[in-house]
């Protein structure tokens, strides 16, 4: 068998035969990268703490976190953990779609302890892309995918990106182009009948506080609210340092902008990328990871983002560009 860390990565075409392949590298305990509507995950067969421990290697994640695990139907994922009505409303609403949702692991789970990182509760999702959907129903197993990234890099919504991180560390990537929605699902726990927002993300939490009838707690970063294990704030860190609703770029700074409005001064910028010019934010949502990498790569040493507003899925982009421009911080500081 190949080690992750010295073979090449065979990039796979999203056809029969590529899906195939990459399912059978997935039984045999391999490591394949493939496209969900949110961001490509890092798949491996979840019931295999053996396959799953090749993930953190390959990552260079510093620490078990739990993972997410990927299951092709709300009927797949009721045999891995316990609905409580809110969560099975939330399932029929909601999958396949960017929506996870954390529940007591049902007693046969066969999600390993690895991907679980030893909790009694188990984070599923139904992905809402039909390659990814493909390949769950042909593996047959749950699979446990992190974003497919290097630690600290922003999540990949390209198989280039996911190369540019991994290529080499891991068996194969499922090329199926860019990915539609561009942040990591939303992450809801139902422990009890009061579901909590642990991470927002690519549905937005108007959809959900609309379909309970009442507002979601939790959320923001700095609301005291319980974070999801491992979401350090500086989770996502571009090289470059990071400086949030900018009203003005400096002399040499990349720019990220939003919506038709722009900075007097884009004379001496770098590198300028907006993120939607008519100022749509499901636009933004999938241009931000891939804007973010590209202006990381220009070289400059600062990126300035102006102001995006709050609502929908702004409160995900924010979360995420706020990640991007806390200082790093010691494993296990989680902001409360
Ligand atoms: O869109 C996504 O969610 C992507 C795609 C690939 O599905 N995946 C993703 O995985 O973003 P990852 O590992 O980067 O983030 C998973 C998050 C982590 O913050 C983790 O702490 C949380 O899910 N999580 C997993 N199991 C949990 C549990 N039992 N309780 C609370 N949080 C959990
Ligand atoms: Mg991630």
């Amino acid at each position: 068998m190949s080690g992750p860390l010295t073979g090449m990565t065979e990039r796979l075409a999203p056809d029969s035969a590529g899906i195939a392949r990459a399912a059978e590298l997935l039984a045999s305990g391999q490591l394949v990268a493939f496209p969900t509507e949110t961001v490509y995950g890092l798949g491996a067969d979840a019931t295999s703490g053996e396959a799953v421990a090749r993930i953190y290697t390959a990552k260079g994640r510093p620490r078990f976190n739990p993972l997410i695990a990927h299951v092709a139907s709300l009927a797949a994922a009721r045999s891995e953990g316990v609905f409580n009505d809110t969560a099975l409303m939330l399932g029929e609403r909601f999958w396949p779609g960017p929506l996870t949702l954390v529940v007591p692991a049902a007693p046969g789970s066969r999600v390993s302890d690895l991907a679980r990182a030893g909790l009694d509760t188990v984070a599923l999702r139904v992905p809402g892309h039909p390659i990814a959907l493909d390949l769950l129903r042909r593996a047959g197993c749950p699979i446990a995918a992190p974003s497919a990234n290097r630690s600290g890099r922003v999540s990949p919504t390209t198989a280039t990106h996911v190369l540019a991180d991994l290529g080499g560390r891991i068996d194969a990537v499922l090329d199926g182009g860019p990915t539609q929605v561009g942040l990591e699902s939303t992450i809801v726990t139902c422990l009890t009948d009061s579901p909590r927002l642990l991470r927002p993300g690519g549905l937005p939490r108007e959809a959900i506080e609309e379909a309970i009838g009442r507002a979601l707690a939790g959320g923001s970063a700095y609301d005291g609210a319980p974070r999801a294990p491992g979401m350090l704030a500086s989770h996502y860190s571009p090289r470059a340092r990071v400086r949030l609703n900018a009203e003005r770029i400096a002399p040499g700074e990349a720019a990220l902008l939003f919506g038709r409005r722009t900075p007097a001064d884009l004379s001496g910028a770098g590198l300028v990328l907006n993120l939607s010019d008519r100022g749509d934010l499901a636009e933004a949502a999938a241009h931000l990871f891939s804007h973010l990498r590209a202006l990381d790569d220009s070289g400059a040493a600062t990126i300035a983002v102006a102001p995006i507003p709050e609502q929908g899925l702004g409160e995900a982009i924010n979360d995420r560009l706020r990640r991007a421009a806390a200082e790093p911080e010691r494993e296990g500081a989680i902001t409360p």
